[in-house]
């Protein structure tokens, strides 16, 4: 098969955003340049192609040496993001003011061939992976980076934006830990993690918390509540609980704050209800912090914007030889090449056979269970 010389390349940023994301562009574009290729920015995901009345200076930027220069170490992405921008489900609005849910996948390759872009870097997470892979099915040339502070997609060893998740976790919770001794409290942290606990067991582990609940493993309250009562009797008068947002009681649900038309259900609320929950059940005072989207901001520690740029060249590289429908995968001590098809058949929660759930229960961390 003779492949389709390469001229000009898009990239899109897609979902939440996550540190390391602009490191990835940079990359991508300077070695596009390298090899004699012209790059371009999507704006806000796609809809710079499909809503370009929305963007007077352009919903396709080209993005040169100058657009890229020293952003490696900044936080969001210069091209700008959307979780509502799902070509396959893309909320039309009604002349009654109402949504409906509009295929627009093929439209949007007809969109990237007009505008003479030959193939696509996608950065995002699994929504962002799964439009890429359609896109792909329909013949558009494309390379998926793996993003999310979540670190919940499978076939690569870790996602960029994790590392930098984790250690603001790691400092918020060293920094309430002060709060919690000296004040004798329950301080119920609650962080990101919608349907994987990667950040909270490992935030948990690395900040010294005495109870982490995630996604994976159900929760029973009295079993926490017992954790703190027994704490007491040591005479440790404070106790430190890193919740997931995702995480859920036994036969309970996750706590929702609610939904917007196109959107995942916004989780949240789960570090009060606790909170709550462990004052009555113990008569000790408790607080809530939410780490929420904090999690998300910032400047990537050095091992993210060294992945980051890493995955950003690779991918570039995947193009040059030819391939597609693949995604860049951080297998170390290399980066290779995984089939969007098996990217985007599951997630990757943490497994409970894990040496690092082992190591927090040798800890004598509680998981609730
Ligand atoms: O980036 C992934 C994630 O952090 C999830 O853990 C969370 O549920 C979601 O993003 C929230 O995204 P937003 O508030 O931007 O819709």
């Amino acid at each position: 098969m003779r492949i389709q010389k390469i001229r000009k390349i898009a990239i899109s940023t897609g979902g939440g955003d996550a540190p390391g994301l602009n490191a990835v562009i940079r990359a991508v574009v300077l070695a596009s340049i390298q090899r004699g290729w012209e790059c371009h920015g999507v704006r806000d995901g796609y809809n710079g192609l499909l809503m370009p009345g929305n963007y007077p200076a352009g919903g396709v930027i080209p993005l040169t040496r100058e657009s890229v220069a020293g952003i490696t170490h900044l936080g969001g992405t210069i091209l700008g993001t959307t979780n509502r921008g799902n070509p396959m489900k893309f909320p039309m609005e009604q002349p009654d003011g109402s949504f409906v849910e509009v295929d627009r996948t093929d439209e949007l390759v007809e969109l990237f061939e007009k505008a003479g872009l030959d193939a696509l870097v996608t950065i995002g997470g699994d929504g962002s992976l799964a439009i890429g892979y359609a896109l792909a099915r329909r013949g558009l040339r494309v390379v998926g980076v793996p993003k999310t502070i979540d670190n919940d997609l499978d076939k690569t060893f870790m996602t960029f934006g994790f590392d930098t998740a984790v250690s603001f976790a790691t400092e918020c919770l060293d920094r309430l830990h002060t709060t919690a001794t000296s004040h004798r409290r329950i301080m119920v942290v609650e962080v990101m993690g919608r349907y994987a606990g990667w950040i909270g067991l490992h935030a948990g582990l690395a900040g010294n918390a005495d109870v982490i609940l995630i996604p994976e493993i159900p929760y029973d309250i009295e079993k926490v509540a017992d954790v703190i009562r027994r704490r007491e009797t040591m005479g440790r008068q404070y106790t430190v609980v890193v919740v997931a947002e995702g995480a859920k009681p036994n036969g309970g649900d996750v706590s929702v704050l609610g939904k917007a038309v196109g959107q995942a259900e916004k989780l949240g609320g789960i570090g009060d209800k606790l909170a709550h929950r462990l004052e009555a059940l113990t008569g000790k005072e408790a607080r809530a912090v939410v780490l929420g989207h904090l999690l998300r901001g910032g400047s990537p520690t050095s091992f993210d914007r060294l992945v980051a740029l890493r995955f950003g060249a690779a991918a570039v590289r995947a193009l040059d030889e030819g391939q597609s429908a693949v995604m860049v995968s951080l297998c170390p001590p290399t980066v290779r090449y995984e089939p969007l098809k098996e990217v985007v058949q599951r997630m990757k929660t943490v497994s409970l056979e894990s040496d690092t759930i082992e190591t927090a229960r040798d800890l004598g961390i509680c998981f609730g269970d």
